[in-house]
């Protein structure tokens, strides 16, 4: 018998021989690994004369191939026996009751966020955001609002220790965010931006942070018809009735000339209705547009702000202000909406 031929028979012993994967890697060391048998064989090819080399060298790797294949398929069949014995040995247990799931609730004042969204943002809008800490500038100064104006002591709210002139404070209103989005875009614009505020308030009605919207539209001839339409078709959708009435009285804003407050009438239950004031908004004041170096002659605007909490209690039916702060999950569980609820809008 040749020495490859006696090799051959050994390594096939061997490898029949196996009896688990530990035992086949240990082969493949003792056979193909840097100093295993057949390796050896390979290198002691460089001593023999070029055609004997190319004979042989064929031989031994037609007996590489043989093994490497032997060593897989019975490689393959030791995991599969192992991977037969584990799905034996392992059964469930499916007669365990599953664990109570806590399925989370979305809070009304997101609800009613994502609704405003959804609906300006088919008329057009786009969302903007600000910081919560303002600098005074931008929360009063730049809207009209100077330094001792009686506007400020209306929006009472919380100081931070600023840097020179400009002291910090958290944001009374959303209004700022019309600044800085006029401060770095060009016109035309046409946008929301909500987010939470603060001033130092709290009863039933007033917590010291609340939420606001506020929206702002910037255009070259954007006129309070364009104002009207805009807020009345919003509220419309809003509230989900195509004939909610929409009152417009003459207000103040320092940052808008004229300015309007906007109320609905409200019908309860019990067939009574009254008109509920809703939001605040005006055509923007020249005086804003300088601030924000847009040239009054050329653009014209109008804006608005409302209390996300007004709106959500009255369309929801949630009657305490401070309830939506409370945290109180029995709460949610009953005021909160579920997930595909999102993106419903009337
Ligand atoms: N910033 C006002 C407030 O907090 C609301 C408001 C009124 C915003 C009129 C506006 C506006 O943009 O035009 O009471």
């Amino acid at each position: 018998m040749s020495v490859l031929h006696q090799l051959k028979t050994s390594f096939e012993e061997q490898v029949q021989r196996a009896q688990n994967l530990n035992d086949i890697e240990s082969l493949r060391v003792s056979i193909l690994g840097k100093k295993g048998t057949l390796t050896e064989e390979m290198k002691s090819l460089g001593s023999l004369s070029p055609e004997e080399r190319k004979s042989r060298g064929g031989e031994l790797n037609t007996l590489k191939d043989h093994i490497l294949s032997l060593l897989e398929e019975k490689e393959r069949h030791f995991e599969d026996k192992e991977l037969n014995e584990k799905l034996a040995s392992e059964t469930i247990d499916i007669s365990l009751p599953p664990r109570p799931e806590m399925e989370g609730k979305i809070h009304p004042i997101s609800q009613a966020i994502d609704e405003c969204i959804a609906i300006f943002g088919e008329m057009g809008f786009t969302l903007r955001e600000g910081p919560d800490i303002e600098s005074d500038f931008h929360n009063f100064s730049a809207l009209n609002i100077p330094a001792e104006h009686p506007a400020r002591a209306e929006q009472d709210t919380f100081y931070l220790p600023g840097q020179g002139q400009d002291p910090l404070v958290l944001r009374t209103h959303t209004s700022p965010v019309q600044i800085r989005t006029m401060l770095k875009e060009k016109p035309p614009l046409r946008i929301i931006c909500p987010g939470r505020v603060y001033r130092s308030d709290y009863d039933a009605t007033h917590s010291p942070m609340f939420h606001q919207i506020e929206g702002l539209v910037i255009d070259k001839s954007t006129h309070m018809g364009h104002l009207k339409g805009c807020l009345e078709e919003f509220l419309r959708r809003f509230f989900g009735d195509p004939d909610l009435q929409v009152r417009f009285r003459p207000g103040y804003f320092p940052f808008t000339e004229p300015s309007a407050e906007v109320d609905v009438l409200w019908k309860s239950g019990n067939g009574d209705s009254k008109w509920l004031e809703i939001l605040g908004c005006g055509m923007v004041h020249p005086n804003v547009l300088k601030n924000c170096e847009i040239d009054p002659q050329e653009y014209q605007g109008f804006a608005f702000g409302m209390g996300i909490e007004r709106i959500a209690m009255l369309k929801y039916g949630i009657d305490d202000l401070r309830l939506f702060f409370d945290s109180d999950l029995r709460w949610l569980q009953n005021y909160g909406f579920g997930n595909y609820e999102r993106s419903l809008i009337s």
